[in-house]
């Protein structure tokens, strides 16, 4: 587990090469199996491979999403208002568990948040995608996972260790 922690980082290019379709179907059965607070999995998952979509879908907020243009597939993460109030915690336990099974497959992966950004000065990112995608209005749109095989010649950091300064042993 280790080793998948410090190999992981954000991926933001890719190389054109399709995800196998086995290989989206293991993401998505990953993150079916994400904890949720009373097991209420108050979430909808959307799988999008559609070139067009991934393009609009690249322009939901204004900066740090348009490398999603170039992804081969993104995961939209979006959490049930309805059954649930704390699907922020589930949906970001989800995302993260999303991320992981990537890089475990040998995907490149990036985060691109949603929920509290804004699409335009009238619009938040999260009603635009709702919108785009015809998403139920008692839906919030948390983020999306931009997935990827990474570019050739990603610079890949492996990480060192972290400064302990945030822990405290008791
Ligand atoms: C809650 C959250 C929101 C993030 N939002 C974005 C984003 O909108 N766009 C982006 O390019 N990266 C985003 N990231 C990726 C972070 O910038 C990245 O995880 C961080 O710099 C650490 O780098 P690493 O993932 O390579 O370890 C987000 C990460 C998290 C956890």
């Amino acid at each position: 587990m280790l080793d998948l922690l410090y190999s992981r980082q954000s991926i933001r290019k890719y190389s054109d090469q399709p995800i196998e379709a086995d290989k989206i179907e293991t993401l998505i059965e990953a993150v079916l199996l994400s904890p949720s607070s009373k097991n209420r999995q108050p979430w909808k998952f959307i799988a999008v491979t559609d070139k067009t979509v991934l393009k609009q879908l690249s322009t939901a907020k204004p900066n740090g999403a348009s490398f999603l243009a170039e992804a081969a597939l993104a995961i939209v993460i979006a959490g049930d208002t309805e059954k649930s109030d704390v699907w922020v915690e589930d949906c970001s336990i989800a995302a993260i568990i999303t991320q992981l099974t990537a890089h475990d497959l040998g995907l490149g992966s990036c985060w691109i948040q949603l929920r509290e950004r804004m699409h335009n000065e009238t619009i938040s990112a999260s009603e635009y995608v709702k919108d785009l995608l015809h998403l139920q209005n008692h839906l919030e749109i948390e983020c999306i996972i931009a997935i990827g095989y990474p570019k050739e010649g990603t610079k890949l950091n492996l990480k060192t260790k972290r400064t302990t300064e945030n822990v405290t042993r008791i």
